[in-house]
């Protein structure tokens, strides 16, 4: 075992451990940074959102601490690992959050410009992101976890640019396992589902009225997005972050968490009694058909 994965001692399960978040001034990084915390983690903050960063420093005193890190600039993400390193003496976790929805074009509407922009946000920052912080995690090993999204498991649960991003984030994630694991350090992954946070309304360029009202829409649709038919929350998935960056989840690399209700099981007609299976359908027209005939 290594010694990033012995036990805490007072039963706090991140007691002692030192993490870098990215994106933690909002949604599911946020949410991630409070369990952190409360489980006994030192937590740097990195988001460009440096009023919220600021309040949320003040919020946690010398639990955790802000900086500006824009995660699609190579200086920015070595800087910030070369922080928490120079601030807190470690760095045992690193959870590559930040992200948006990126480009929104089609394939047929695709530039090089809007592909590598969505890129650089969602995937080479992770890369970047791991390159960065392994220096500092080498001597003791660590917990690496990356933010996928199920829009890598599957067609239409993203932009074309953003789920070819998050499949990347996923074989990436195995690959440097595999490269990692001989420091003892731990890489995994999450695909989160349908999750309420501000991404879906924060790239469309909204006015605070319409951002506003798109999200009380979103909140209200989202218990019924998936089989299970309660909204989806950013601290659904600060739970299996938590999992993935402690010693309880000593054994397992290279592998992804799907935090999703449940909303990749099958086609909507598989779980939901309003939904008729299209298939059945026809069916059911072919065989009147024939019995009329
Ligand atoms: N919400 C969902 O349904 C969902 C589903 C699957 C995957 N995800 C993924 O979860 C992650 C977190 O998203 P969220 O839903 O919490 O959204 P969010 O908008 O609430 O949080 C994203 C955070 O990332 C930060 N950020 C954006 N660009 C950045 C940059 N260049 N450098 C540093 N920080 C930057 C934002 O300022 C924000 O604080 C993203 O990677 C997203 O793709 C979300």
């Amino acid at each position: 075992m290594a010694a990033q994965d012995e036990p805490a001692p007072n039963g706090r399960r991140l007691h002692g451990k030192v993490a870098v978040i990215t994106g933690g001034c909002s949604g599911i990084g946020l949410a991630t940074v409070e369990l952190f915390v409360a489980e006994g983690a030192r937590v740097l903050i990195a988001d460009i959102q440096d009023e919220r960063g600021a309040a949320l420093a003040e919020r946690f005193g010398d639990r955790a601490s802000y900086r500006h890190c824009d995660v699609t600039l190579e200086a920015d993400i070595a800087a910030l690992m070369q922080a928490a390193h120079d601030q807190y003496g470690a760095l045992d976790i690193l959870f590559n959050n930040a992200g948006s929805g990126g480009a929104r074009e089609t394939i047929e509407e695709m530039t090089g410009e809007l592909w590598d922009r969505t890129h650089a946000l969602l995937l080479r920052s992770v890369a970047l992101g791991m390159r960065y912080a392994v220096p500092f995690m080498k001597a003791r090993g660590g917990a690496i976890v990356n933010t996928s999204s199920i829009s890598a498991l599957e067609a239409g649960a993203g932009p074309i640019a953003y789920s070819a991003a998050k499949a990347g984030v996923l074989h990436l994630s195995r690959v440097a396992a595999a490269e990692l694991s001989r420091y003892g350090i731990r890489v995994n992954a999450i695909c989160p589902g349908f999750i309420l946070t501000d991404i879906f309304v924060s790239s469309l360029g909204l006015t605070a009225n319409a951002a506003a009202h798109a999200n009380a829409t979103l909140a209200a649709v989202s218990p019924h997005a998936q089989p299970l038919a309660v909204p989806g929350t950013p601290d659904h998935v600060a739970q299996a972050c938590l999992y993935l960056a402690s010693p309880a989840s000593a054994f397992v690399t290279g592998t992804h968490i799907v935090v999703d209700g449940g909303i990749t099981v099958g086609p909507r007609s598989s779980w939901d009694p309003n939904m008729p299976s299209p298939i059945y359908e026809l069916l059911q027209k072919a065989a009147e058909a024939t019995s009329v005939g």
